[in-house]
């Protein structure tokens, strides 16, 4: 497994908030919670390097020069569905980015992705995109998603999963080593249905409080 721009986020509070997550127990209400909350914790940490630049500020005591994070360059781009349950943890870290929308919908028997939708913010090559999805299993989808940025002439970009398989992971940054990858927790394998062990089963279903 080629893991150079992968990190994985082992910070005490996500893994219990998703260890709160695999748990057959928690209902809708509270997994969506813990989403977003996750959502927030990791884009803290993946958006580390934001680039700053200093502006004049005014104080009660004096006028100084103070960093502030530069421009209005980010774009979230969620993978419906499951995708949307992490969009509002990092706009409440960053308000003013723009979201994109990437539809894809894993086929029951071929478990590849088919897509339905995709509308991005245009143009898109001068922004950081960060791309979410909790789940990243086979990386079918994964891969399908920055494709589709790709061809619209996005580059930095980061994907922020909150549970990984290896084979996505390995899937994933063989097609584009190029990206930054940010894992919450890195799982035993897929199952026969491409389900991840011990994962939280269907993310977008517990979000969303179908099936
Ligand atoms: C899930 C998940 C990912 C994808 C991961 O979505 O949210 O998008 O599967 O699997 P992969 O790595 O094997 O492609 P799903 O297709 O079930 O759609 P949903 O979010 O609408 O439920
Ligand atoms: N999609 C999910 O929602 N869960 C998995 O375990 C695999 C793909």
């Amino acid at each position: 497994m080629n893991t150079e721009n992968v990190t994985f986020l082992d910070h005490p509070l996500i893994q219990h908030k998703i260890s709160m997550l695999r748990d057959e127990n928690t209902g809708t209400n509270e997994f969506r919670k813990l989403v977003e909350e996750i959502a927030t914790l990791m884009g803290y940490e993946a958006l580390r390097d934001l680039p700053l630049e200093d502006v004049e500020v005014k104080t009660p005591i004096e006028t100084c020069m103070t960093p502030m994070i530069a421009g209005k360059k980010l774009a979230i781009v969620p993978i419906l569905r499951a995708g949307l349950g992490m969009v509002n943890g990092i706009t409440s870290l960053v308000p003013t980015a723009k979201v994109g929308h990437i539809g894809l919908c894993r086929n029951e028997e071929t478990h590849e992705p088919e897509e339905y939708y995709c509308k991005l913010p245009n143009p898109i090559e001068q922004r950081t995109i960060v791309v979410c999805d909790p789940m990243l299993a086979t990386g079918g989808s994964a891969v399908a998603a920055v494709d589709f940025i790709k061809e619209r002439h996005g580059k930095n970009i980061k994907f922020m999963c909150i549970i990984a398989a290896p084979e996505g992971i390995d899937r994933l940054m063989k097609a584009h080593p190029d990206i930054q990858l940010y894992v919450g927790h890195l799982d035993r394998c897929l199952n026969d249905d491409a389900y991840i062990c011990p994962g939280l089963g269907d993310a977008g279903d517990r979000i969303f409080g179908t099936k």
